[in-house]
């Protein structure tokens, strides 16, 4: 953890999350070092289809996605991690003219400014080191006037792992970003979303058969042992992924296989053999349920294209 403030939040956020009814955990701290290792080993095993899916549809539609987009555009990435479909993205644009990525860990985005520095001298490049899911300042964006669309790339399908609430309060902040120099700059999101489909693909996507997502979500309990100096017997948990039919999810959850007592930093926690810590939400939308949240935050959608499956879509929205 970089500093104090940010342990505290973290300490504060599990003793409050384990305290709950049902108890849950932010899954942003999925992601320390170990978890986004974790997490890209998941993107190549063979039942996560996510990230060849998204892949799949830059391979093939870049040029159509470009003209979307048009020349001169500022592209503003939320998350943007090792910057790989960012550097696809950018390639096929007709000059583009600014890149603003938004990433929390410092060590990331100073890595992926600096490759796609040096792959596109001309392009200018504004990383801002901050928590997406909070508000950023204008000031940190306004790195380009003079460029003819502003457009937020958010891909991966991560706008799944936010309730259909913070979705939508997303959409609407992605809403205000994109409009802000309207008419003179054109405004434009260019989104993945992850869609619905049989159950005999989405549930092992999210438990594959080696156990790497199994890791990622345990590495929770003993990222929790190590920050905060707690007790999680890890061997006494067990992964599971649940659909939730009602709410359209893939959950996370983490399931105590025996009746077990926890200290988190001296507060006690009791888990009953078959309890569970939620970790995870992983929304799946319908084209026109994504479309008609996106109405409600004012954007319209463009234009779309999804892989052969029909089991992701990547959309151009814009604002109405
Ligand atoms: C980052 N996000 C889009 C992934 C997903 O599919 O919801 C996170 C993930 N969790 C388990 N597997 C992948």
């Amino acid at each position: 953890m970089a500093d104090h403030s940010d342990k505290n939040l973290f300490l504060h956020d599990v003793l409050t999350g384990l305290a709950q009814s049902l108890p849950e955990i932010p899954s942003k701290y999925l992601y320390d070092e170990l978890g986004s290792m974790l997490f890209e080993a998941i993107c190549t095993t063979p039942e996560y289809y996510v990230t060849r899916a998204d892949l799949e549809i830059l391979d093939s539609y870049l040029p159509q996605i470009a003209d979307c987009i048009g020349p001169q555009a500022h592209i503003i990435e939320f998350g943007s991690g090792a910057g790989i479909k960012t550097s696809r993205l950018l390639d096929s644009l007709q000059q583009p003219t600014a890149y603003s990525p938004i990433e929390i860990s410092a060590a990331a985005l100073e890595a992926s400014a600096v490759h796609l520095q040096h792959q596109f001298p001309q392009l200018r490049i504004e990383p801002v080191q901050a928590d997406y899911t909070q508000p950023i300042a204008n000031a940190d964006l306004d790195i380009c006037r003079d460029c003819r669309t502003r457009v937020v790339y958010f891909p991966g399908s991560t706008i799944g792992n936010f309730t259909l609430e913070q979705a939508q309060h997303f959409l609407l902040r992605i809403r205000e970003i994109i409009s802000r120099f309207l008419p003179e700059v054109n405004g434009g999101l260019l989104i993945g979303i992850d869609l619905f489909k049989p159950l005999d693909v989405l549930i092992p996507a999210y438990a594959d058969a080696v156990g790497v997502t199994a890791a990622f979500n345990k590495n929770l309990l003993a990222r929790i042992n190590r920050e905060l100096g707690a007790d999680f017997d890890i061997a006494q948990w067990e992964h599971q992924a649940r659909f939730n039919a009602e709410q359209q999810r893939i959950e996370m959850h983490l399931c105590s296989t025996s009746r077990q007592t926890v200290d988190v930093a001296g507060h006690k926690f009791e888990f009953d053999r078959g309890a569970s810590i939620h970790t995870e939400n992983s929304h799946k939308y319908t084209l026109a349920g994504f479309s008609e949240m996106a109405a409600k935050a004012g954007l319209k959608l463009q234009q779309h294209w999804t892989d052969s499956n029909g089991w992701f879509a990547t959309c151009y929205f814009v604002p109405e």
